[in-house]
């Protein structure tokens, strides 16, 4: 059936996707109840159990960059009946007001990668997006956990280590929030198949306010990523 996740795996209709596999692993043991390992391909970790309010959910590793959670996004959506994905991440601010620990909705995501050139639009670009109704309910959640949430277009970018360091500034010109290198796979993916996707990112370094604030630290990373997953697990249905 799937090349890269386990035959028999069973996921619930929404699945949270961290690129870290040990994030997976953290959210099933620390939130989750009554939940089992459904797949362990290549160690791409995946658990489906329930929420506090005995909702079922399922979250499962994405690995790094746009490659790899197309083929996973691809898979949970076509052979599993996965019905929404919330990638949750981190990002690299842009912008002065998005500031290290606060958390970014992805309304949208600019990209620099092919991944669109399947579609041979001839020269077309696609517009990939999060689903309103999963953004608009994330928003309000947000809201009400009163966490410092930023909506707005993101960069997923194929390049990490980039040798142009002043590259960033011509997506921070057109007010993109941040860069990960995720979203726009999961969003196209999503687009082509008829299913739903979403974006919440916890932002965990900063390319404008980087002599003010230092990366999230160790301590921070743990106590700010919490939050955010517990904003996704809000997500379940
Ligand atoms: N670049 C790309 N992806 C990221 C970054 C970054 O600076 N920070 C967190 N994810």
């Amino acid at each position: 059936m799937s090349t890269h996740i386990k035959d028999t795996a069973h996921f619930a209709k929404t699945v949270l996707m961290p690129g870290d596999p040990l994030r997976a692993k953290h959210i099933a043991e620390t939130y989750l109840h009554d939940y089992e390992e459904v797949s362990n391909v290549r160690g791409i970790l995946a658990y489906t159990g329930k929420t506090s309010e005995g909702k079922e959910i399922s979250v499962m590793a994405s690995g790094m960059g746009i490659p790899s959670i197309g083929i996973y996004s691809y898979e949970l959506y076509t052979f599993y009946g996965v019905e929404n994905i919330i990638r949750i991440g981190t990002c690299g601010s842009y912008q002065s007001e998005c500031h290290v620990g606060d958390v970014i909705l992805a309304t949208s995501a600019c990209s620099n990668s092919n991944y669109a050139s399947q579609f041979g639009l001839k020269g077309g670009q696609v517009s990939p997006c999060s689903d309103f109704g999963l953004l608009l309910k994330a928003y309000n959640n947000a809201k009400a956990m009163d966490l410092n949430v930023h909506v707005g277009p993101i960069f997923s970018s194929d390049i990490f280590y980039d040798i142009d360091p002043d590259y960033y500034k011509k997506y921070q010109a057109l007010g993109v929030l941040g860069v990960e290198m995720e979203s726009y796979g999961l969003f196209i993916n999503a687009m082509r198949l008829k299913k739903k996707a979403l974006c919440i990112l916890t932002v965990s370094d900063t390319f404008v306010n980087k002599d003010k604030e230092p990366d999230l630290s160790q301590e921070e990373r743990q106590t700010k990523l919490d939050k955010m997953f517990k904003l996704a697990l809000t997500m379940a249905e």
